[in-house]
């Protein structure tokens, strides 16, 4: 009689509800405690007022532009980037920056340059040089084929990464990865606000730390809550200061009134960047610019529609919990409507990924609160797992919900290869500390040229 009544709520449960047959991996990272690398781990170059923290992003709407930026310690020339197709050397090009510094607390910043280049050939390398004579630093980039329907192109995606030995290893395993074109950079940069006074030299450490790949391949920026730096206490009054003086991004391009959130085309995706930490009610100006973006995706042209913020609308950890859920209300149905593919999310410092679910037919009085499986749902992953000072995340609630397919509290990387306008491959990379291990992989199938349902367990 009891086992009749339990197979029987058992029966009554599976069709009220569904199950994506979640596991929480049983991986255990070692705890080492997290310290930032030594203040000389990444010493400036060597040379007077050499320049330094050489970082790029895309430039413009499709492409063919690219934002160069570094850093003058003590002067504020060169102000000069020389840049030219790789088979042509003797075809030289210079773009003048824009020039800008600022104080925080005691803090004074060096002269930080941004030079956007336009017109770039696709599909092509460049050559950029920085700085006169004995100082002069030379990188090179590749620019993005041109934007269409089935441009093969591979992402990688970092977030909440920091400056410590972990944040080295992923940022070492990501570039392991020779195939991968550009970053997805989804908020949290350099973790400054965690030492006293914002110590301002730590953002100076990190754009040298990470040097070694963004001088060479854009990362696309999103901002987190790290990047507020909102100190009343010792009279910073001013949200994004730091960040905004450093790093730039192309937001006017997409009609956009704020570097917090914007839109790009790239390949055969057109990338949407939120901010958590930026009005987004009705009538603010995100909202209203989202509420007209979306209608002008042509899916035709770039299939691939992905969303990237900060903090996670899907987050079964308790670290962070439901930090995301205002915004998620604010504009899920928007996502789903539009059928958004993925959405990337950092902040909570560990590893998810969900079904397809929409909690969208919830309203405050018809008790409708339970995600539910929806084929023109995002897929939503957490990759807050860089390996910040922090540490990691390792509170998961329980028992698993139904939407998640698999977390791991541990740190990592994730690299999206979109094959076509059908089919993507997804890996999340475990650092197994020094090494990195492929620890989830998935099929990702396009909403709109292909929404059939993907495998939905977790392949581990
Ligand atoms: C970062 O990782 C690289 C590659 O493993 C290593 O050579 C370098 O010493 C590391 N840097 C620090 C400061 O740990
Ligand atoms: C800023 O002030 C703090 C606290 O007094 C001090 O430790 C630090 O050395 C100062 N930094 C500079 C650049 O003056
Ligand atoms: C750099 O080179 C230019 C031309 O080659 C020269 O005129 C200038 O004096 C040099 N500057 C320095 C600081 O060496
Ligand atoms: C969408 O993109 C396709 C392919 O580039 C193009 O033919 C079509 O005109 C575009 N549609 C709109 C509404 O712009
Ligand atoms: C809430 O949902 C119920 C059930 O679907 C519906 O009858 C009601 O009209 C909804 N209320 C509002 C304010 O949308
Ligand atoms: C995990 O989170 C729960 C819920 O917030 C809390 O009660 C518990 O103390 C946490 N456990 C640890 C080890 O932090
Ligand atoms: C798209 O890529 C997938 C995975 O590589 C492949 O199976 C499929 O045949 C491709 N579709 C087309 C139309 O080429
Ligand atoms: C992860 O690291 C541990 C300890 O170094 C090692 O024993 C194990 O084989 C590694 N796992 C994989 C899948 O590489
Ligand atoms: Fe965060």
């Amino acid at each position: 009689m009891i086992m009749k009544s339990i197979i029987t709520l058992i029966f009554l449960f599976s069709i009220v509800n569904f199950c994506y047959g979640g596991k929480t991996s049983d991986y255990v990272r070692q705890q080492w405690p997290s310290a930032d690398m030594s203040k000389g781990s990444f010493p400036p170059p060597s040379g007077y007022n050499a320049p330094e923290q050489v970082h790029i992003t895309q430039g413009d709407k499709e492409g063919r532009g690219m934002i160069i930026s570094w850093v003058t310690p003590l002067k504020r020339l060169p102000n000069i980037v020389t840049y030219w197709e790789e088979s042509k050397d003797n075809d030289k090009q210079m773009a003048k920056s824009r020039v800008t510094h600022y104080k925080y607390f005691n803090y004074s910043s060096g002269f930080i340059h941004h030079a956007t280049i336009e017109n770039l050939q696709y599909n092509t390398k460049y050559f950029y040089e920085i700085g006169i004579n004995g100082t002069a630093r030379r990188f090179n980039f590749i620019t993005p084929p041109e934007v269409g329907p089935d441009v093969p192109y591979t992402f990688g995606i970092i977030g909440d990464l920091g400056q410590t030995e972990d944040s080295n290893h992923t940022l070492e395993h990501y570039m392991a990865n020779k195939n991968a074109q550009a970053v997805l950079f989804l908020g949290d940069l350099s973790y400054a606000d965690d030492h006293p006074y914002h110590n301002n030299e730590r953002w100076d450490q990190w754009g040298r730390f990470v040097e070694k790949s963004v001088a060479y391949q854009p990362w696309i920026w999103t901002t987190g809550n790290h990047e507020i730096d909102y100190a009343p206490e010792i009279g910073e009054h001013v949200p994004f200061k730091p960040y905004t003086h450093r790093y730039h991004v192309p937001y006017k391009a997409s009609q956009s009134s704020s570097p917090h959130w914007y839109s790009i085309k790239r390949a055969s995706a057109h990338i949407i960047v939120l901010s958590s930490y930026s009005a987004y009610g009705k009538y603010t100006p995100q909202y209203e610019w989202l509420k007209q973006e979306l209608p002008k995706v042509n899916r035709s042209e770039t299939p691939w529609l992905f969303v990237l913020l900060h903090s996670p609308w899907y987050n079964s950890n308790n670290y962070h919990y439901m930090e995301g859920e205002s915004m998620r209300v604010a504009f899920e149905p928007w996502l789903v409507e539009h059928k958004v593919d993925l959405v990337f999310a950092g902040h909570v410092h560990s590893y998810e990924r969900s079904g397809r679910v929409s909690n969208v037919r919830y309203n405050i009085t018809n008790g409708l609160s339970m995600p539910i499986k929806d084929a023109s749902a995002p897929v939503y992953l957490t990759i807050g797992d860089g390996g910040n000072i922090e540490g990691v995340a390792n509170n998961f609630s329980e028992p698993q919900p139904s939407y998640s397919i698999f977390r791991e509290a541990s740190f990592g990387h994730a690299i999206l290869e979109i094959k076509n306008r059908t089919h993507a491959f997804y890996t999340w990379h475990r650092n197994n500390n020094t090494k990195p291990v492929a620890a989830d992989t998935a099929w990702f199938y396009n909403r709109y040229f292909y929404p059939h349902e993907e495998p939905d367990t977790a392949n581990v």
